[in-house]
This record gives structure tokens, C-alpha cells and sequence, in this order.
């Protein structure tokens, strides 16, 4: 990357109130080094942390910390500095601020900036794992996502607080690189899936044995929603078959919701046609014969259940033929994850199937991390284990290699 690929760039660095305010003024340096004008506006809460004296000596430029500065606001400071950002930077984004973002609040300086620029925003949000992996949160990124707001990171990794897990600001550098223009165009994948239908398949099915039992699993459909969110960024029109969970459906997605696997396979049929299935659902592989009408009393000292084979979805999806350019199935196993998911690769005539180990601390079911390697006729791809927003990313972008291969 060229040194100076900021180069005539006048970037707007907000700051929120994070720990990770602290890196941000390594950005000011590696903005300017890049060749980018930088001013900054700091919030309330990024003061606690940092002195605007500090941004000040960095950037050449006075740093503006308040909506009620009455000799910048003589001019309309607030509007002339939206209307002088080529590109607003938001980092650290907090919690806090990207909930603003994405609700159009103006209560501050860096909201209301934010609310009266018409440059492209790009946030790099750092907070603790929990308040990332918040459905509150995820529904605020999709939010700004969908209105065109670029997100870098956040990283994996130890976090300030002792814990570990996705919510580093990302690093200076790494900021930087994805603002230049190279990378932008790189986002041009984004729109790679436009004009495609996707219909992808997530969380667990019940299978009722009377009226208060059933049989699931621990799938959460943490995976699945990513990908469908992941697929709606990048341009698709996407249909995602969802079990029951309790996750916020992604902004622009179109969302059925189903119980069992019979109810699955009804409405992943009625979604197509369709360009492309992605099964991330953790469908069950047996059904009661018959769910009994009442609840089954306790009797004897053992229970044997009447189970039967429920439909495979995705082997059916692959056998049909209504115009499918790309059929993705995953695999979970608890052992031999390479051998059992190459197995089922052939078995279900698939085109690419990803591979998870499952029974594992930290990935698979439930967890916001997870560990993958995808694999399809005459090649494997090992994906940085991660957040599953991130792997998500990751496996559309091999979707649409694969696609194009
Ligand atoms: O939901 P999360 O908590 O995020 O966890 C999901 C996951 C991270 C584990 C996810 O990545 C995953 O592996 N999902 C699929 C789990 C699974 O059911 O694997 P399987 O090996 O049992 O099934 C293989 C494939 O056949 C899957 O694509 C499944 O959707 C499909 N299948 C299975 C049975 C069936 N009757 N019909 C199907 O379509």
C-alpha cells in the first residue's frame, strides 16, 4: 500500500468514550502520515480518557469538543465541519454511540455532525465482548450497515476489562488501510451478490413428542443470521428459514419463521427459486412417529421413543433442479471433521460445505465464535477462527469466488 493513499483526504475523527481512545491518536499520526487532513471532535466521554490537547498536537488543527462553543458556533461550526469531511471516522465507536447512529440522535457535537454530513461514515467499534454480541447492538450495526456506514472490525482478542473476546478497536494501521481508496474498491464485493436470491436455513428445529416436550439441539442460529446478513450486504435478495431462536432478524432480510424440519423443508421449498441455499440450520435427523396428543405420563423406569428419519433438506435442495448455481451445506462434528464433512461434501452432491467442530469451548453451537474450514470438489479454505459476523464475511466471499469459479 502506497504511503500516501489518504493523500488530499480530509477526514473528520470522531472520538467516543472508550478505553480505546487512547489508540486513537496513533490514527491521527498514520492518517497524516497516509496524507489525509485530520480534524478531530471528541465526545463528553472520550475527554475522560484523553486530552483534546493531545488530538490538538497531533493534528494541527483545534480539537472541537462541544456542540456549545459559541465562538466556533458564530459560523455554523458544527454544519462547516460536516460540510468540510470528505470522510467521517468514528473510532473508538462505542455502544453508545453507534445506538445514536443508528436512531438519529443530535444530542452532542459527534451525533450531530454525524446527522448533518453527507460523506461517507466509516465506525471501527471497541467495547466489551457481551455489549458487542448484544442483540441490541448487532440490530444497530445491521441498522447502519444497510444505510451504507462502513464497519471496521472490531478484533478478537484480550479486551481491558481481563476478559477476551471480539471487541478490540482494530489497529491503527488496519484503519487506515481500509479507508484508502485500494480497499474501497475492494468493498466493490458488497454489490457481488446483487440480482441473487439466497435463501439460507438457521437455528435448531423442535420435534414434538407431546404437547410440553420436544427433541432440539443447541443451535442457536448465531451462524445463519450472520450469513444472511452477511449476503444482504453484499447485494442479495435473501430469505432466511429460521427455527426458534430469539436473535433480531438483519435489516433488509425477509424472515419465515418454522419448528420442526417438516416445517423447514416446507418453507425453504416455497422460498425458491432461488441462485443459492446456504444450510446452517441444525436440522434434526429424527421426528417422533407420532407426537403423542398428551403429555406422556411417567410410567416405567425407561422410555423408548418411536423415532423416524425426518427429509434431508439439503441433499433434496441439491437433487432438485430449479436453477440453483450454488448449494453450501455445513457439517458439525464432535470428531474426524475434515473426513466426516468431505464425506458428506459427496454424499449430498453439495458444491461447498463448511466444516465446524462442535462440543468445543469458545465455537460452535451458542457460542459468538467459531472456527470453520470450508471445503468443496478439488480444494479447502481454513478460515481465521473468530467472531461468527466476521467468518460469516469470510465464507460469502468464498461463496462468491466459488461462484465465479
Ligand atoms: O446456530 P449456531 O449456534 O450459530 O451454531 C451453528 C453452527 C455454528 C454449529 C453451524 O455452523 C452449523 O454447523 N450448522 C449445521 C449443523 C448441522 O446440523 O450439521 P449436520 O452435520 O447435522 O448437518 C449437515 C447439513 O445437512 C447441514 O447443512 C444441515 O442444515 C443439513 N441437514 C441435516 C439434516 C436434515 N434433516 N436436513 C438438512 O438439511
Amino acid at each position: 500500500m502506497a504511503d500516501d493513499n489518504l493523500k488530499g483526504q480530509r477526514v473528520l475523527l470522531c472520538v467516543g468514550g472508550g478505553i480505546a481512545a487512547y489508540k486513537a491518536l496513533e490514527l491521527v499520526r498514520r492518517l497524516r502520515e497516509a496524507g489525509a487532513q485530520v480534524q478531530v471532535a471528541m465526545t463528553a466521554g472520550a475527554q475522560h480518557f484523553v486530552t483534546p490537547l493531545s488530538f490538538q498536537a497531533l493534528s494541527g488543527s483545534p480539537t472541537r469538543t462541544t456542540l456549545w462553543d459559541s465562538a466556533a458556533e458564530a459560523s455554523m461550526g458544527h454544519i462547516e465541519l460536516a460540510r468540510w469531511a470528505d470522510r467521517i471516522l468514528i473510532a473508538p465507536a462505542t455502544a453508545d454511540l453507534l445506538a445514536k447512529l443508528a436512531h438519529g440522535f443530535a444530542d452532542d457535537l459527534v451525533t450531530t455532525l454525524c446527522l448533518a454530513t453527507t460523506a461517507p461514515i466509516t465506525v471501527a467499534p471497541a467495547m466489551n465482548h457481551r455489549m458487542w454480541g448484544h442483540p441490541a447492538t448487532q440490530a444497530n450495526i445491521a441498522t447502519l450497515r444497510a444505510r451504507g456506514v462502513q464497519v471496521i472490525g472490531p478484533e478478537d482478542g484480550p479486551l481491558a476489562e481481563g476478559e477476551s473476546g471480539p471487541g478490540r478497536l482494530s489497529e491503527p494501521g488496519a484503519i487506515v488501510a481500509a479507508l484508502s481508496p485500494q480497499a474501497e474498491s475492494a468493498v466493490a464485493i458488497d454489490q457481488a451478490l446483487k440480482g441473487l436470491k439466497v435463501v439460507v436455513s438457521a437455528g435448531p428445529t423442535y420435534e414434538d413428542l407431546d404437547p410440553v416436550r420436544y427433541l432440539g439441539n443447541r443451535s442457536s442460529g448465531k451462524m445463519g443470521f450472520a450469513v444472511a446478513d452477511s449476503a444482504r450486504r453484499r447485494g442479495a435478495e435473501v430469505v432466511l428459514i429460521a427455527g426458534p431462536v430469539h436473535l433480531a432478524t438483519p435489516a433488509g432480510v425477509k424472515r419465515v419463521d418454522v419448528r420442526s424440519a417438516a416445517q423447514m423443508r416446507e418453507a425453504v421449498f416455497a422460498a425458491f427459486p432461488a441462485d443459492i441455499y446456504i444450510g446452517a440450520a441444525a436440522v434434526a435427523d429424527y421426528t417422533p412417529r407420532a407426537p403423542a396428543a398428551n403429555k406422556i405420563k411417567k410410567s416405567n423406569e425407561s422410555l423408548a421413543l418411536d423415532l423416524v428419519r425426518t427429509p434431508d433438506i439439503l441433499s433434496e435442495v441439491a437433487a432438485q433442479t430449479q436453477g440453483l448455481k450454488l448449494v453450501v451445506g455445513f457439517a458439525a462434528e464432535t470428531e474426524n471433521v475434515a473426513g466426516y464433512a468431505r464425506g458428506k461434501l459427496v454424499a449430498k452432491h453439495l458444491d461447498l460445505i463448511v466444516a465446524n467442530r462442535v462440543g468445543v469451548a469458545d465455537g460452535g453451537f451458542e457460542s459468538d465464535q467459531n472456527a470453520m474450514t470450508a471445503y468443496w470438489q478439488d480444494g479447502e479454505r481454513v478460515f481465521n477462527p473468530g467472531a461468527k459476523t466476521r467468518l460469516a464475511d469470510d465464507l460469502i466471499e468464498l461463496i462468491v469466488e466459488r461462484l465465479n469459479a
